[in-house]
């Protein structure tokens, strides 16, 4: 993350922001009762989904993230250090995967393919993933799927 999403991503108005719009886009979400959550960064968005979901693991990739989150969630999320293009999961673990604002952070077409098939690795059959990119604030480009999962580049 570069310093304007850092601030950008922990602020005040963010948390608030994403308070407001997240949960109506979950409500259309059947997610199940073990959802992973990719690139959580400050925790916004994983603030979110922590009351609305029986067991809740966000993997990160950014250490100093990783040791705030852990500090910030405690027992309450599993904290998992790791690289959502190569995920320290088995096969079919959850009922759904989500990532919010995060897609546009992984830097290349293939490193991104690799993700979405990660996705598709770590989701139990029917599970539902569900993929926000760019801004929750303008409501911009997002996607979802039950598995089986299919995404083209473009
Ligand atoms: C802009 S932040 C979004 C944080 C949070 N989802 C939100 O909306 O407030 C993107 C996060 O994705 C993390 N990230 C980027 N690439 C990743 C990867 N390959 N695996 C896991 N996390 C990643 C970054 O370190 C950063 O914390």
């Amino acid at each position: 993350m570069n310093l304007v999403h850092r601030k950008l991503c922990a602020s005040a108005w963010w948390a608030r922001r994403v308070g407001e719009i997240l949960p109506g886009w979950l409500e259309g979400l059947r997610l199940g009762d073990d959802v992973l959550e990719i690139g959580p960064g400050f925790g916004a968005t994983t603030r979110v989904l922590v009351d609305r979901v029986p067991t809740l693991t966000s993997l990160e990739i950014d250490e100093p993230s990783v040791r705030g989150l852990r500090a910030q969630f405690g027992e309450r999320v599993e904290i998992v250090h790791g690289d959502g293009t190569a995920m320290p999961f088995p096969d079919g673990r959850f009922s759904a995967v989500v990532c919010f604002t995060m897609l546009h952070h992984v830097p290349s077409a293939q490193l991104q393919d690799r993700l979405f098939a990660e996705v598709r690795r770590v989701c139990a059959r029917g599970a539902c993933s569900a993929l926000w990119t760019a801004d929750p604030a303008c409501r911009s480009a997002c996607c979802t799927s039950t598995t089986p999962w299919s995404y083209s580049t473009p």
